[in-house]
């Protein structure tokens, strides 16, 4: 009879079937990166020692850009965000043609949440989702992802006293309401009610990890 370690291993290989070369050799991070028993995983004793370097940091990094360190769930971490991201677009929406450099700063301000945020999904939600057999919704919320960068790339470029600049932002931020309530509402609920609590726990640490970093 299979021992837990093996049945995990098994599961998490039974939930791949992507044929290119490049989703085998993902399939083999992900294994890796989902190891649910803990050993090996990304919070080993070398991670734990440069966990507290980080954590002694934190404090200071979260002060200086006005953020609080998030609590819960990861799904209420990345809701969270979301919310906040969201009132940030309704701010840079309150702004008028004249007031180029606020609009400017709240763009930079606008990309690091946003960037901290994808950085979070993309290293642990989504492959998470793959794991569980939902390559299908995390491709497409990743290449959104990428529509984000290209919303973010346009609106540094474009003049900010530009009678354009509120309508893309207009633009932009609907495509984040709407990515974020396929999140909330559709895809991260699915990938949570599969996930053990010892499974939900690991995801909440490395998210949490992961948003450490770029802090
Ligand atoms: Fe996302
Ligand atoms: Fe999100």
């Amino acid at each position: 009879m299979a021992d837990s370690k093996t049945t995990t291993a098994r599961r998490s290989t039974g939930a791949r079937s992507r044929s290119s070369s490049t989703s085998r050799s993902q399939s083999s991070a992900q294994r890796s990166a989902f190891n649910w028993s803990g050993k090996g995983s990304w919070l080993g004793a070398a991670a734990a020692g440069a966990a507290f370097a980080i954590a002694a940091n934190l404090g200071r990094k979260l002060a200086m850009q006005g953020m609080s360190a998030a609590a819960g769930d990861w799904d209420d971490v990345l809701a969270a965000e979301h919310e906040a991201t969201l009132a940030l677009f309704d701010k840079i929406l309150a702004t008028d043609d004249s007031q180029t450099t606020k609009r400017a700063l709240m763009i930079k301000k606008l990309a690091y949440a946003l960037d901290k945020h994808a950085h979070e999904e993309e290293h642990v939600v989504y492959p998470a989702l793959r794991a569980a057999n939902d390559a299908h919704d995390a491709d497409l919320l990743e290449g959104e992802h990428g529509y984000v960068k290209t919303y973010l790339f346009e609106l540094s470029e474009m003049d900010k006293g530009s009678s354009d600049f509120l309508p893309k932002v207009r633009e932009f931020r609907d495509m984040i309401s709407r990515h974020a309530k396929m999140e909330e509402e559709e895809v991260f609920p699915r990938l949570k009610q599969g996930l053990t609590e010892e499974q939900n726990s690991h995801i909440t640490s490395l998210v949490n990890k992961e948003g450490f970093k770029m802090a």
